[in-house]
């Protein structure tokens, strides 16, 4: 079977909430330019509604967003509008807020809770949609405590703006916190084979306990964050990328997928050739001795 032929269903299904999503989704960051941020050159527009387009055709129904995800000239909310508005029925669209950027792409102070309802608005606005499927709380350093600020979106949950909650860059603790106010779908934290996390390994298990999804950003870039991916791959990743006929990123997001059946991926590329490898990954299926291998990677980085 051919990359082309491949769809995000190879994944299998998890339910965010009550909304079905395949496992293997797409992160919409790297659609606005090349430093996804304020400061790269601005993307090709045609070329990532294309790429939004195309994640669709591969049965992609779960994208990963932010208001925040601009540069100067694309809007990452504003594109999957564009490209995929009338939605297909079973897309589930997850946003996150807490941190926030001024107009000029610079990064503001934090969102204080009261400010949480604004942000919820920006991206109904920006997205067209009258309720948001999922939204991530995304704690932010200056704050120790995510009670008030959750406590804020659960009320916009009540309220209908919102359907399901999530919370990013978190600790077990920040979890629990979470569950005692409003119930949590998804937690989403940096983790990838390259950069072992302990908190992070505490909270894939206790989230595959609870049944709530785990969605480890960074999965391809590593520890390139923001930079794009890492081309620093452990010989084990090369090796078994060789043995499958795959790329060492293709590895990465199985190896992410094969943590536990609560774990999805959303790998960000504005790259449409990049996307139809991602979606392939999904489909690859890992030996145990292959995943001893990389295993001993992951924790070879600790
Ligand atoms: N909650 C949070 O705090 C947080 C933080 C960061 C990101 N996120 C979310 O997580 C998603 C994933 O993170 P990410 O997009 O930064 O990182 P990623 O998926 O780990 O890696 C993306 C980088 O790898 C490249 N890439 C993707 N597929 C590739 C392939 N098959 N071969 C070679 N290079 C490939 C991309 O470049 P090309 O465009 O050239 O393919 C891009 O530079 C984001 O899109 C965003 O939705 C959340």
């Amino acid at each position: 079977m051919s990359s082309q032929t491949i769809t995000a269903e190879n994944a299998g299904i998890w339910k965010l909430g009550d909304l079905p999503v395949h496992r293997l989704g797409f992160g919409a960051m790297r659609l606005t330019g090349s430093a996804a941020f304020h400061h790269g050159t601005p993307s090709d527009r045609d070329r990532s509604i294309a790429v939004l387009r195309k994640a669709i055709d591969l049965g992609v129904n779960h994208i990963d967003t932010a208001a925040f995800y601009f540069s100067s000239l694309r809007s990452a909310n504003e594109l999957i509008n564009s490209a995929l508005a009338p939605y297909p029925d079973d897309l589930v669209i997850v946003t996150k807020v807490g941190p926030y950027r001024a107009y000029d792409g610079e990064w503001g102070t934090s969102a204080r809770p009261e400010d949480l309802r604004g942000h919820v608005e920006e991206n109904l606005r920006q997205l067209g949609r009258d309720h948001l499927d999922v939204v991530n709380l995304r704690r932010m350093p200056k704050y120790d405590s995510i009670a008030e600020h959750f406590g804020a979106l659960a009320e916009l949950r009540e309220a209908g703006l919102i359907r399901h909650l999530g919370i990013s860059n978190v600790t077990p603790r920040h979890l629990a916190e979470a569950q005692a106010i409003a119930p949590v779908v998804c937690v989403q934290n940096r983790y990838a084979l390259d950069r072992p996390d302990p908190d992070g390994d505490v909270l894939l298990r206790v989230c595959g306990e609870q049944g709530i999804a785990f969605v480890p950003f960074y999965a391809v870039a590593g520890e390139a964050a923001e930079q794009g991916a890492t081309t620093a791959h452990d010989e084990g990743v090369r090796a078994v990328a060789r043995a499958h006929g795959a790329s060492p990123a293709q590895i990465r997001i199985a190896w992410t997928l094969h943590q536990g059946p609560h774990v999805l991926a959303i790998p960000g590329t504005g790259n449409p050739d990049h996307l139809t490898e991602n979606v392939a990954a999904g489909a690859i299926r890992l030996t145990d001795e292959e995943l001893d291998r990389l295993g001993r990677a992951h924790h070879k980085a600790c």
